[in-house]
């Protein structure tokens, strides 16, 4: 009997970076701070388990529309129309468990056997699995640390090959917290359309901005709709990592592949979230902003309190709930000194190696799933680790 099938032998090991190694601590019951997983420290707004509490009582507990309630895919229209300045029509939109299922769907309806997909490094390492599950093989190009991780053209285009498919993005970046200007959209642009590519957009944070900086989709450049999955989720901004809710929206042509493989995949999201999804589009926006600040105020906390450690070069986030400080002054690898905090401070944090090579000599702190208070006392342990270095 063999197993398991070559498409999962063949892939990357899976991996949950640091997290997985604070498991066995966690087991013996040592108190840590996560500042490692990427979700959210707050509630859901309440008017969001209202109208899904409601949704239940009214029995929407049965089969519904493959695609995501109708209801919710126009008011979906509607926030992508103002905020994205996209003009999706509801069958343009499908409705997904969160950005995950978004991007395995697109991944699995569009690549064959062998094809390439560009990812900028540092990247989502989640994506590539993804890639790989669906025949495709991930190429990375890194950009500079000391160019700020801005889009690099010539290091894109100089892995474009024949088999190129897709051009796979984070906007705004996970780990980098660099929010892409116009310029450097337009010039992977450039590239997707003088190649023919198609391009995969995660915009999983595009809520989640800071200092004034402007979330552009790369869709809404010239050319661009017609070869763009634009893939959003209501997981970061509204604090719902746990209800599993997304979408995906392309040009009508590419949706029934996808739905192919939505449908034989989940068949449809959960009836009774989507009402909750719908209150979330549909109700009061002042949660957002709310919960935007508040990680604003963390933010700022941390990269001011980083900066002062000794080896420590921590530049402001532009946006996400990632901070990416440079440690490589301190002379040890980012993986050892990763290590060394979970062991010695109780903090976890990921290196910055798990997003590739290039993020190598950093670590990324999470800033949004803790309090401040939280957060501050995190502070002080770091503090104290960095200043016994070298
Ligand atoms: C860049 C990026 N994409 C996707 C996800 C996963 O989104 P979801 O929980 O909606 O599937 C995350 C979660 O951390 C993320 O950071």
């Amino acid at each position: 009997m063999k197993w398991p099938a070559d498409r999962i032998s063949q892939s990357s090991p899976k991996s949950f970076g640091m997290y997985e190694k604070a498991m066995p601590m966690m087991a013996a019951g040592v108190d840590l701070i996560h500042l490692e997983v990427g979700r959210p420290s707050f509630d859901t707004p309440v008017h969001i388990k209202e109208a899904t509490k409601k949704a239940l009582d009214d029995g929407l507990v049965h089969y519904g529309d493959f695609a995501g309630d109708i209801g919710l895919r126009e008011a979906l229209a509607g926030k992508i129309q103002s905020y994205n300045k996209l003009n999706p029509t509801p069958d343009e939109i499908l409705i997904t468990n969160g950005l995950t299922h978004a991007a395995y769907a697109v991944f699995m309806a569009a690549l064959d056997e062998g094809d390439e997909v560009i990812l900028l490094e540092p990247y989502y390492p989640q994506h590539i699995n993804k890639i790989e599950l669906a025949g495709g093989k991930v190429i990375t190009a890194p950009l500079d640390r000391n160019n700020g991780f801005r889009v690099d053209k010539d290091a894109i285009a100089a892995r474009i090959t024949d088999k190129t498919k897709m051009i796979a993005i984070v906007n705004p970046a996970n780990p980098t917290g660099r929010v892409y200007t116009r310029e450097e959209l337009e010039s992977i642009a450039e590239l997707a359309i003088e190649h023919d590519l198609m391009v995969v957009s995660d915009e999983v944070y595009e809520q989640i901005l800071y200092d004034g900086n402007k979330h552009i989709s790369i869709a809404t450049l010239p050319g661009m709709w017609d070869r763009t999955f634009s893939m959003f989720a209501f997981t970061k901004a509204f604090a719902m990592d746990g209800w599993r809710m997304g979408y995906v929206t392309c040009k009508k042509d590419f949706m029934p592949a996808i739905m192919k493989i939505s449908v034989s995949d989940v068949a449809h999201v959960n009836v009774f979230i989507q009402e909750g999804a719908r209150a979330a589009i549909t109700g009061p926006q002042e949660c957002l902003a709310e919960m935007v600040k508040e990680d604003d105020r963390r933010r700022r906390l941390v990269c001011r309190r980083m900066n002062e450690m000794k080896g420590v070069v921590c530049p402001n986030p532009e946006g996400t709930i990632y901070a990416f400080p440079d440690v490589s002054a301190v002379g040890k690898s980012s993986a050892q000194i990763a290590d060394e905090i979970l062991e010695q401070a109780h903090i976890v944090v990921e290196d910055g190696g798990f997003y590739g090579p290039t993020g190598a000599g950093h670590l990324r702190i999470c800033f949004g799933a803790e309090s401040y208070e939280v957060i501050e006392q995190a502070m002080d342990k770091l503090q104290d680790y960095f200043a016994k270095q070298g």
